[in-house]
This record gives C-alpha cells, structure tokens and sequence, in this order.
C-alpha cells in the first residue's frame, strides 16, 4: 500500500540502483568452472577476490573473533578506543607518514558509503550543491541525495580526443575546470557548499598528483567549500614510483576545518563483507555531531576487534597482505588492458583501483548512449557485466568499466566473454 508510506519513502519507491541491480542479478547466478559454467561473469562490482587466500587465511586463524565482555555490552558506537587506534596507527603509516593521525580525529562507520551519507547529514542542507567530477562513481550521487536531498552536480571530464595508450588527455581534472563549474553553479542561485575527489580514481583508475590536488583545495577554499577526499583505493596502487600524497600528509591544508577523508575496508582490505568505513577530520564540531548520531551506523563490536587486530598485525599486513594485493592487481591490470587493446579497444592509463576505463566506441554502429546500451546488452545476453559509462555520468559515449580483480579463471572466462561478444558483432 503506497500511501501508507511517507512522502519521503514513496520518492525512493520507483528508484532503481544499476550498480545494485547488476550485481544482484550476477550473484543469483554467478559462473562457477564446475556447477555453473553459463552463470554471469561480473565485472562490473569492484570487489577483489585476488586475495581470497590470504585473507581467508588469517581471518580464520583462532583469536581473531574472540568473544569477551567488552564485545557483549554498549560500545563508543563511533568506534571503539582499540579500533579508531588501530586505524590511526594504519593510516599514519601507509598515508602519512609526515603528520600521524591522531585517534581522536577517527570515526568508525558501516562502510564508505555511510561515511558519505553522515557528511551528506553534517555538511549539506537540502538543495545545496555537492560537486564531484564525473565519468564517477555514482553512489556518490544517491548516497548524498537519496535522504539528505543534497545536489549533486558534475565537473564536467571529457573525453577531449581519440587517446592511445601512454597520453594522458582524456578526463583531464583541473583546478579552471572546478572554478568555472562553481561560478556557474553560483549564478544560478544555489549554494556551492563541498567537492568530493576520488583520488585514486573510480572509474578512471587514475592517481591525481598532489600538486593537482592541493590546487583544487585551494579553488574549495577561495570558494568557502568543504573538500571531501575519497581515498577508499589509496592503498590499492599497482604501479610502483606512482607519485600519491593522501591529503592526510599534505601541510599547510588550505583550510583544515573543512578537510575531511573517507577510507574503508571495502577496497584495500579487500574486505567489502566486513562493512567499516572510517572518516577522518579535525572539525570537532563535525566529529562531535557524528558521535552524537553514530548509534545509526556503528559497525559491531566483535567486527571492530576482529579487523583492529588485522590492522595491528603489521608484519601480515605490510609485509604479506598489502604487497601480494599490489602485485595480482598489477599482473590483473596488464593481463586484461593487454585484451582489451588485441580486441581494438582503447585504455584510459591507469595505475590504482580494480577496474580499467576502456573506450569501445569502434565498435559501436553510432557514436551515442542508445548504441552504448545495446552494446551492454550485448554483453548481458553473453553473460558478462560490465559498467556502461553512460551509468556512471559519463558524457561520451562507448566507455566502458571493467574490473579486473576477480580470481583469474574468472577474469579469464570474462575476457574471452567480451571478445566473442565483439566478434558477433
Ligand atoms: C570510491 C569509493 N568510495 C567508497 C566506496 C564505498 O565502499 P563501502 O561502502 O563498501 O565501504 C566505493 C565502493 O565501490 C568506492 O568505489
């Protein structure tokens, strides 16, 4: 009965997720070599399962979910003390090493995507702008606006000629490009009030340089904006002497009071099934709100001890872990833009994340989103996901994201997948 919903629940009623919708579609019926060889290949969900082992390994060593009285009872729901150390101690050595972060700057919450919502409830009024560069990652938009009806309006990227591999024009983001999309937002009226970088880049797997970064903190600060940096992939970069500098180690900040980043156990902990997300600021009026309302998305004491205890086994961690993820997503990265490429595809340059942003406009009859469409369902009909570009705000149409860390036989299965798919065409 609908219209005993509220008017708010009745909104979200019709809406559909295709991120949500595809991965769903591929979990009831995923390709399995043995029972399932026509199930669905996704690559189109950016999880990694490049690492099964070796995570599965440590998680099911004896200790690690041990059930005491602190685990029983109420907890901080915005992180327990050993948690937010944890992470501090985690994130000062992988990301800044220069300016440690301190624990209570830390809060713990049930995955990226509530780190978003809770910033979408603190920072934003309803209309407000949020901007956010796009080809993205388009949770960004339904995590800000869904409930907390925040606007989220692109930087616009373009695809600005025909690339090849090694040049690095396409979806240039530069500091002119967010100062224009301000001032045209603003001369509509509305209230320009935080940009939100994805660095490393999702869907475009790029590394944006510091330099690039601190000249658009700069662009947010002029502005009076918050700058939200999304560095859920920061420890997910394959390739090596890529220049990368979280936010967190770049001093003197434009404005430190409205800096704030989202990491998560999701991407480089390879551990989306755990659901900790962590957001890190030095607003105390920020932080203090968030623990006044962190009862909405605590994530459960015994998780919390199980992944404190990772973070802390920094020998398994530094020296096993984080070193074997690297190197599978670099032999997955170079195996499939290898594919790609013999199949006539073009490959945006990439360097952290699970995915590659593949240009296949050669094969479409016409350069437009209906002939991007029918090529996914081209796709689908062959039993392989992957992202359309058009479904993550890209303007250009025949892009195409594709993910890469799946377990190598299912990458394999994929691949070959995409090419029949093509040759039928
Ligand atoms: C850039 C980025 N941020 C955040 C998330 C959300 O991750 P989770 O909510 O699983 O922590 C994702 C997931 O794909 C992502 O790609």
């Amino acid at each position: 009965m609908v219209l005993e919903l509220s008017k708010r629940a009745q909104q979200m009623l019709n809406k559909r997720d295709f991120l949500d919708e595809y991965t769903m579609l591929c979990m009831h019926d995923p390709f399995n070599q043995d029972t399932n060889k026509k199930g669905y290949v996704n690559l189109g969900t950016a999880v990694s399962a490049l690492c099964e082992d070796v995570i599965q390994k440590r998680m099911n060593e004896p200790g690690l979910f041990q059930f005491g009285s602190k685990e029983q009872h109420y907890f901080p729901m915005w992180g327990t003390t050993e948690m937010c150390e944890a992470l501090a101690s985690c994130l000062t050595r992988h990301l800044a090493p220069d300016l440690p972060v301190l624990p209570e700057n830390v809060l713990v919450v049930n995955g990226g995507v509530a780190a978003m919502e809770v910033l979408a409830c603190c920072l934003l009024d309803p209309g407000d702008v949020l901007l956010t560069p796009s080809p993205c990652y388009t949770r960004i938009i339904v995590n800000f606006s869904e409930r907390f009806k925040v606007n989220v309006v692109d930087v616009l990227l373009r695809d600005t000629n025909e690339i090849s591999v090694g040049e690095r024009s396409a979806f240039e983001l530069n500091g002119d490009l967010l100062e224009d999309t301000i001032m045209e937002q603003k001369a509509t009226g509305r209230v320009v009030k935080a940009f939100y970088l994805v660095n490393p880049n999702n869907p475009l797997g790029e590394v944006y340089s510091p330099q690039l970064v601190l000249q658009l903190m700069e662009v947010c600060h002029r502005h009076g904006l918050h700058f939200i940096s999304d560095e859920a992939y920061a420890m997910s970069i394959y390739e090596p002497q890529t220049p990368f500098q979280s936010v967190l180690n770049l001093s003197p900040l434009p404005d430190p009071q409205k800096t704030h980043v989202i990491w998560s156990f999701s991407k480089d902990m390879n551990l989306a099934g755990i659901r900790i997300g962590a957001l890190i600021s030095q607003n105390k009026d920020l932080l203090h709100v968030v623990k006044n309302t962190s009862v909405y998305t605590a994530v459960p004491a015994i998780v919390q001890k199980a992944a404190a205890s990772l973070l802390n086994d920094t020998v398994w961690l530094d020296e096993e872990f984080l070193p074997t993820h690297r190197q599978r997503l670099r032999e997955a990265a170079h195996k499939t833009q290898n594919a790609l490429i013999s199949l006539g595809a073009k490959v945006q340059p990439a360097q952290a994340g699970f995915f590659l942003w593949a240009n296949l406009r050669c094969f479409l009859p016409k350069v437009n989103h209906d002939e991007e469409l029918a090529l996914f369902k081209r796709f689908m009909a062959h039993k392989v996901y992957l992202t359309p570009g058009s479904e993550m705000r890209c303007a250009d149409p025949g892009w195409f994201r594709i993910v890469f860390s799946s377990a190598p036989h299912v990458l394999e299965e994929g691949l070959s997948r995409i090419a029949d798919t093509i040759k039928e065409l």
